[in-house]
């Protein structure tokens, strides 16, 4: 039957899954993993699990998935290259939807000021934190941020990360603005990973608009932000809603400013007090709202029916030593999708492990080992704005997935460290 197929290029096949395949002299699929546990992240409420299943790859995208045995025709057939990958774990790849990674110097001393007592926002005040970052970016090159930041992200691609958000936010002009955002386009454009870069200008006051925050605001609003989404710089806005950043009114204007260029617009809230950032992001349709330790229920309505994506940061909350939990009980009784994200950074989270934070939002946020998860692959795609296309493994989507030697998933919510996968391909691509 099959050497017969073979000579006729439009013969056609069927799979016992339906689909009807033409069998001729050229290969239907590019690539073919067989004989994987997959967890497909492509269901709400489970891993999505396929015990002995099969992934073809066509153009880089899935073109099949299903349980091996479907595959009526022998693999060697049915793909150019064919992956006997014998029971190990196939996972989406991985997405850290919330990342500063792009930053000059870093902010050891501030660590051990904090330890004797004093807290961020003091420090933040006292000229410190994101103003200290912004002097060591501002005086970097191009080429030495670049080269500081590669080494925090090969950190993440090395756990099965190949989706990444990078902000800027350390620049707070339009050069210096301009040179992180370049960098993490240089970074999209050299490794096997897809980046969303973010534009952070409202990250804090600069010295140049000391005591005129509204002024700094205007002038973002005015000049640096239609300028950079005009060079192609930017897929998304964000802003640090808070008291010792900006203000509500402030957030609006930027949001008001973002949406009259098409851009999404995402925020830091509620990471120190309750402002009302979330509710407010979710008016306008917010991917995603950040932090959210002090988040009301009044916001988590609001983002429910946006479909915001509350993004749980655990690093940060960790490294401040914050004792207010995150309302995980009322996000998911209103079903709010809760991603997890490193938030690298070098104040408040300097850590470039995800699966670190899958493990602390069980620990410290009591999430599932299911939900950390989700939250690492499903939900931050969505954070992003990417759940067409990434963060699940279906038909149509990205081929993004690495193979792990575990006895279960949640393995990688289980340990503190040490969880690194054996290979990961990267639109049908091994990396
Ligand atoms: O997400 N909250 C504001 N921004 C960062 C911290 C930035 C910094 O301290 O350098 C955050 O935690
Ligand atoms: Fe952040």
């Amino acid at each position: 039957m099959l050497s017969a197929l073979a000579t006729m290029p439009a013969a056609e096949s069927r799979l016992k899954t339906g689909l009807t395949i033409n069998v001729g002299f050229t290969m239907l699929w590019d690539s073919l993993w067989i004989n994987a546990r997959i967890a497909t992240f492509d269901a709400e409420d489970d891993y999505g699990i396929i015990e002995d299943g099969a992934i073809a790859v066509k153009q880089g995208k899935i073109a099949w998935i299903g349980p091996s045995q479907s595959l009526e025709i022998d693999a060697d057939k049915l793909a150019s290259n064919v992956y006997d990958v014998k029971q190990q774990w196939l996972l989406p790849g991985f997405i850290d939807c919330h990342t500063h990674i792009v930053y000059g110097g870093n902010r050891a001393n501030e660590f051990s000021l904090r330890l004797a007592g004093k807290s961020y926002a003091d420090i933040a005040k006292q000229g410190g934190g994101i103003q200290k970052t912004m002097y060591a970016t501002r005086e970097a090159s191009i080429h030495d941020l670049y080269q500081e930041s590669i080494k925090r992200l090969q950190s993440l691609l090395s756990e099965g990360v190949t989706g990444i958000e990078i902000k800027s936010g350390y620049g707070l002009d339009v050069n210096n603005e301009e040179k992180m955002l370049q960098v993490a386009q240089q970074i999209a454009d050299n490794f096997p990973c897809h980046v969303q870069k973010t534009f952070l200008g409202a990250h804090a006051i600069p010295p140049e608009f000391s005591g005129k925050s509204d002024e700094y605001m205007h002038h973002i609003c005015e000049i640096i932000l239609p300028y950079l989404a005009k060079e192609n710089l930017i897929d998304a806005v964000d802003v640090f809603c808070e008291n010792i950043a900006f203000n509500l009114a402030q957030t609006r204007k930027l949001f008001q400013a973002a949406t009259s260029l098409n851009l999404p617009v995402k925020i830091h809230a509620e990471q120190l007090s309750d402002m009302h950032g979330a509710k407010l992001a979710a008016e306008f349709d917010a991917l995603s709202a950040d932090h959210l330790e002090y988040l009301s229920k009044a916001s988590i309505i609001a983002m429910a029916k946006a479909g915001t994506v509350a993004t749980l940061l655990p690093g940060a909350f960790y490294y401040l030593q914050e004792t207010q939990l995150p309302p995980i009980d009322l996000l998911r009784k209103h079903r709010v999708p809760i991603a997890i994200a490193t938030d690298c950074n070098p104040g408040s989270s300097p850590c470039t492990s995800l699966l670190l934070m899958v493990n602390m939002a069980c620990v410290l946020f009591k999430l599932t080992p299911l939900e950390a998860l989700q939250g690492i692959t499903r939900h931050a795609a969505r954070a992003l704005g990417w759940q067409d296309s990434l963060g699940s493994l279906a038909v149509g989507k990205q081929a993004d997935f690495s193979l792990w030697a575990i006895e279960h998933p949640q393995d990688l919510a289980y340990r503190i460290s040490g969880n690194l996968p054996n290979s990961v391909i990267y639109k049908g691509n091994s990396v």
